[in-house]
């Protein structure tokens, strides 16, 4: 079965290593990843968005995910990624996800500690681990687009009580990173997530994971991340090998035939985030 990534992430913030959580779109995507965690015997985190919660139906994904994880030797967990809408959480619970996040970064400190309550009454209670974001991560993801202007670090004290009052199992503080792949490097700021992770507990979420260079995802991880989100790096490469075939083969028309290479190419990316991360051997 699927389990929840709240005792996952605390034995990997505990022990200092990461775990990697994909954003996947079809099954041959999930798949991938699953055999990136099998070949590497890493602990998994799948998500989805909400614009793949719509696209292809919370219970299709979770029906996906739940067989991935009985007929996986590593732990997978479900979680939907960057939800602002509260019905759609419910949804996702009711059909098998083992973590969500409430997204209201974009609301004040006090909507943000509002609605994140409310999402951890019921989610808690279901076994269901929450998470949650202050600040708010710069870029595009699905349907939340944060200008880089508007991107804003969390702040350290805030963050302490943000947990007080909310009892979120994990947390997203925005330090720096965005959605997408950059231009040039991320400037994380490494100093508040030390401060942050002095203050909090729980594991830390790195949002924005495509493009960060291996010593800045090492470092973060050594400084209390524990999980770590990657979306558009595995889009891209599972776009590209597709692009590849149809380059070659214009004529082709057999999707288990264009897929291989596209598996073959997340399951690759998602290898080398998961020997960055740590989680090797951590299953
Ligand atoms: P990237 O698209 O930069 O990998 O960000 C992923 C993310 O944070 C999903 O929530
Ligand atoms: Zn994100
Ligand atoms: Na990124």
């Amino acid at each position: 079965p699927l389990v929840s990534s709240t005792h996952l992430l605390q034995a990997a913030r505990a022990n200092g290593y990461g775990i990697g959580a994909f954003n996947v779109h079809t099954l041959e995507m999930l798949q991938a990843v699953i055999d990136a965690a099998e070949e590497t015997n890493s602990p998994v985190i799948l998500q989805s968005t909400v614009g793949t919660v719509k696209h292809l139906g919370a219970d299709y994904i979770a029906a996906m995910a739940t067989t991935a994880a009985n007929r996986s030797r590593v732990p997978v967990a479900l979680h939907l990624d960057h939800c602002t809408d509260f019905d759609i959480i419910v949804q996702c619970i009711r059909a098998g996800y083992s973590s969500v996040m409430i997204d209201a970064s974009h609301e004040t400190f006090e909507e943000n500690v509002r609605q994140t309550l409310k999402v951890t009454e019921i989610a808690l209670a279901a076994g269901v681990n929450v998470e949650a974001e202050l600040g708010k991560v710069g870029g595009v993801e699905d349907e939340i687009v944060v200008a880089e202007n508007e991107a804003l670090m969390a702040d350290p004290d805030d963050c302490a009580k943000f947990i007080e009052l909310t009892r979120v199992p994990t947390l997203a503080p925005a330090i720096g990173t965005a959605h997408g792949i950059y231009k040039g490097e991320p400037q994380i700021d490494f100093d508040r997530i030390q401060r942050i992770a002095a203050l909090v507990s729980v594991p830390l979420v790195l949002h924005g994971g495509s493009g960060i260079p291996e010593d800045k995802v090492k470092r973060a991880i050594s400084l209390g991340m524990a999980k770590m989100n990657i979306a558009t790096e595995i889009r891209i490469v599972f776009s590209d090998a597709i692009k590849a075939v149809f380059a070659q083969n214009p004529d082709e028309n057999d999707p288990r035939k264009y897929m291989i290479p596209a598996k073959k190419a997340v399951k690759e990316a998602a290898i080398i985030k998961m020997i960055m991360l740590g989680s090797v051997g951590k299953a």
